[in-house]
């Protein structure tokens, strides 16, 4: 019986090698393991031999058994593609609707870039140009141009970064003001998005996060010129209208506010998003001080001016319904696939 199976086991292997269609391959698969096939009526003569042999016979058909399987498919493989080669080169094209090797996996853009893409898209088209400035700032443009001299208490309102004083990481985007007007005769109608850092970190701040700022300077311009624009901006943002400016203090304006939206979840009937407020806080605004028109030497007297620094982080959680920060710093692949 060992002779009769080590010549299936060589002839098998040459024959499926050597089928030349997938019919034939099948005859073939049918001769060996078909239910009369020629390995399957050797499994059924087992049964004639000492059950000492029936174990060693059957140990060697079965790793013979496994072979055949193996070498049907291996061929099976290749009839496919030497047919499939064939309609190419007969139809002289190939065909680009079959699937690919790799899987190629797209990427998206994150949450924050989307949203500063949006915001910056509705106020370009009321005339507000981009403007850039370093995240590296000097103590300079930072504080004391606008505003906020060394001893002044509005400097523990933010933890700054020091690299190594006057060199600090910019707390937020409005020195790209100071930058701006020292560079730059009104009038001026810019916004300047960006990274910022404060020395921050629990669950609604990380130490990095993102602002745009908004700076508007010509003569005549009021709060009304800054509620229209920041309404026109929220309309197109959340599709509602509906604000609050809530007085504040910023040493940059006088006078400063506040922006509240109406909280888009409950419409201002109270909810757990908006604390049972009505309102969310989006940034804060005002018109530009005296005084930081001074430190670029601009004529207060002629030209007026209004500025605004909105949190993209609170925007796009806003926006999406995240309702934790640090979902977007930490790249998990299944949070950023759904934007
Ligand atoms: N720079 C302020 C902040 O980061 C926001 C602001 C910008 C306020 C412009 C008024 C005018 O908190």
């Amino acid at each position: 019986m060992i002779e009769q199976i080590n010549q299936i086991r060589v002839e098998a292997h040459s024959q499926i090698f050597s089928a030349p269609d997938p019919d034939a391959l099948d005859r073939l698969r049918v001769h060996y393991m078909g239910k009369k096939g020629v390995l399957t009526t050797l499994l059924h003569q087992l049964k004639e031999l000492t059950p000492e042999k029936r174990r060693e016979m059957g140990a060697v058909l079965n790793e013979v058994k496994t072979n055949v399987e193996r070498d049907l498919k291996q061929r099976q493989t290749e009839l496919k593609r030497v047919v499939l080669d064939k309609e190419i080169s007969s139809s002289g094209s190939a065909d680009v609707s079959l699937p690919g090797h790799f899987a190629i996996n797209s990427g998206s853009l994150h949450p924050i870039s989307l949203v500063m893409n949006d915001i910056v898209q509705i106020l370009k088209r009321i005339g507000f140009s981009v403007v850039t400035g370093p995240e590296v700032e000097l103590e300079f443009y930072n504080f004391e141009a606008l505003n906020t001299p060394e001893d002044h208490p509005a400097r523990d309102m933010q933890d700054t970064f020091y690299i190594n004083p006057p060199v600090l990481l910019r707390s937020h985007t409005s020195p790209v003001q100071i930058r701006t007007m020292k560079d730059k005769k009104p009038p001026i109608q810019i916004i300047a998005p960006g990274k910022v850092y404060r020395s921050d970190y629990d669950l609604t701040h990380t130490p990095m996060f993102h602002q745009i700022e908004g700076l508007m300077v010509d003569e005549n311009l009021s709060l009304a010129d800054l509620k229209g624009v920041l309404n026109y901006l929220i309309k197109n943002l959340f599709g509602t209208k509906t604000l609050r400016f809530r007085p504040s203090f910023f040493p940059f304006t006088e006078p400063s506010a506040e922006v509240d939206m109406q909280c888009i979840q409950c419409k201002g009937k109270g909810c757990r998003l908006c604390k049972s407020t009505g309102w969310l806080e989006i940034g804060g605004c005002g018109m530009v001080h005296p005084n930081v028109f001074k430190s670029v030497n601009y004529d207060s007297e002629k030209y007026s001016g209004f500025a605004f620094g909105m949190g993209i982080e609170r925007i796009a959680m806003l926006k999406y319904g995240i309702d934790d920060l640090r979902s977007f710093f930490e790249n998990d692949i299944r949070m950023l696939e759904q934007f």
